[in-house]
């Protein structure tokens, strides 16, 4: 008797099927891993280490003006301005010393990237002095990559034209949704003109790439109303466009409680959401990076993705995953190839720490077992390629990933070495959300929204503890 095919599910009911809680890997293990073992020695060794390679560098500055209901970044709601700002750049001040003290070396910046909360806290005058300390500390390549995350709703003219002068290339700013009733049920209010506005401004100071944040998910949103959205990005024409979903995640952070689970779109709603932007997005010009980005064809990410080259760290898809990142300020996560290491989450702490002369590192992990390392590859390519080929992973690009690697050369047999996942994978193909190749496996467009439990069948953790946000 003939078999007839299984009916392919529709993206609906692959994602009710397949939709589990798991994080977002932007990186692996998640910092759920991360555990007070590790501390200031483990960082300053690392930083220790001599190195001629350029060094990415992240500034956290958590202060907010005020509190937006969704947002689920580290961050601290004060109008205090710069009473509470001037301490905290001394403070910063501080931690570069003791970078530098540990590390014996005065690095060269390859990139930069001042992240929050709000940076755009900070007055012009502030900005200017912040500036003035990174450059003090380190060498700026001439081919510094400056980039800068400022909400649009207190932006000046004079502000983003002096943020250029200064030495920012890059900006990126929060959208979310641009619909009334959704901006009033998320508190966080700016008409589109002040965005128009804004990105009028960035254009007039030359930046070499701007970015919008939406959010898929929020209270009130609808396919209908999105597309208001959608049609207003189309009109600003960003560089590149951050599409995340909403994490809910009301029992860890008391503020979501505002929101109303009732309020929130259907899973049907957000698929239609998510898929309408995606074919607006890409018909118009943009190429669908990784999981939740799109970027103009000729945009550096465009290109770093079509060429495979595409990284993914705590700030997102990145071009200069290479490079080791060092992160400043409070809550702030370093990545190198076998460390991570988070800064004390409490300010106070973190001021306590650096009043005491000491690196404020509060926890973080050390990954040196090849078996965790080779993960962190198929997760990283997984994410940025949406392809996995076991044949071409044993390296590792990251000068660190060779230093302590075991497979060295040889080729991965992928369906042998990882026979348990492997099955896993099986079985996701039969639904569709991926195709399974002789010795790796590529996502097809059904499996796009659902790479995250793609991901998760290579992360051990993952089959004993159910943890984070909703997939989409
Ligand atoms: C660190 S925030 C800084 C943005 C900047 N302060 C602003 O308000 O425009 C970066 C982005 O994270 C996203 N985000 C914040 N909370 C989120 C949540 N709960 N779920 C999904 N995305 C979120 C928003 O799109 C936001 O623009
Ligand atoms: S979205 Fe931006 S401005 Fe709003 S609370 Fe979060 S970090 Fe602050």
């Amino acid at each position: 008797m003939p078999t007839t095919a299984p009916a392919r599910l529709d993206p609906l009911q692959l994602l009710l099927k397949h939709d589990k809680p798991v994080p977002r890997y932007t990186s692996y293990p998640t910092a759920a891993s991360f555990h007070t073992g590790v501390g200031p020695s483990e960082l300053a060794a690392e930083l220790a280490r001599p190195s001629s390679e350029p060094l990415s560098l992240y500034v956290h500055i958590p202060f907010c003006r005020h509190a937006c209901w969704y947002c689920g970044c580290n961050r601290i709601t004060t109008q205090a301005g710069s009473k509470v700002v001037g301490p905290y750049l001394q403070a910063l001040g501080r931690e570069l010393e003791l970078v530098q003290q540990a590390s014996g070396q005065r690095r060269r910046l390859g990139q930069l990237h001042w992240g929050g909360g709000t940076p755009n806290y900070l007055s012009g005058a502030e900005q200017a002095e912040l500036w003035a300390l990174i450059a003090r500390h380190f060498d700026l390549d001439p081919n510094l990559e400056a980039s800068i995350e400022v909400n649009p709703e207190f932006l000046s003219r004079e502000e983003v034209l002096g943020l250029r002068q200064l030495g920012f290339n890059r900006i990126s700013f929060g959208i979310q949704d641009a619909d009334p009733e959704v901006q009033a049920a998320v508190n966080r209010i700016v008409p589109p003109d002040q965005l128009r506005r804004a990105m009028g401004w960035m254009r007039e100071a030359g930046f070499e790439s701007v970015n919008v944040d939406l959010i898929c998910g929020l209270p009130l949103q609808t396919p209908a109303r999105f597309a208001t959205t959608i049609a207003l990005v189309e009109e600003l024409r960003p560089d590149r466009v951050s599409l995340f979903s909403f994490a809910y995640l009301p029992e860890q952070l008391p503020l979501q409680r505002k929101i109303a689970a009732d309020d929130l779109p259907s899973q049907r709603e957000r698929v239609q959401i998510l898929q309408g932007a995606y074919d607006a997005f890409t018909s118009g010009g943009y190429d669908a990076i990784g999981m939740d980005h799109f970027a103009l064809t000729g945009d550096s990410l465009a290109v770093a993705a079509r060429a495979g080259r595409l990284h993914r760290n705590f700030q997102g898809y990145t071009t200069g995953g290479e490079l080791d990142l060092l992160a400043i300020g409070v809550t702030a996560i370093s990545q190198y190839p076998t460390l991570f290491s988070q800064n004390q989450r409490d300010l106070k702490a973190y001021m306590a720490a650096l009043d005491a002369g000491v690196l404020p590192v509060e926890r973080g992990l050390v990954v040196r077992d090849p078996d965790e390392l080779l993960r962190r590859r198929i997760i990283q390519r997984l994410m940025c390629d949406f392809r996995v080929d076991f044949g071409h992973l044993s390296g590792g690009d990251r000068p660190g990933e060779g230093r302590d690697r075991t497979d060295a050369a040889d080729t991965i047999n992928g369906p042998q070495r990882f026979a348990a996942e492997w099955a896993d994978l099986q079985t996701l193909e039969a639904d569709g959300l991926l195709q399974l190749e002789r010795n790796g496996f590529r996502v097809s467009t059904e499996g796009r929204w659902l790479i995250r439990t793609i991901a998760a069948v290579f992360d051990p953790r993952q089959r004993l503890r159910a943890s984070g946000s909703r997939l989409i």
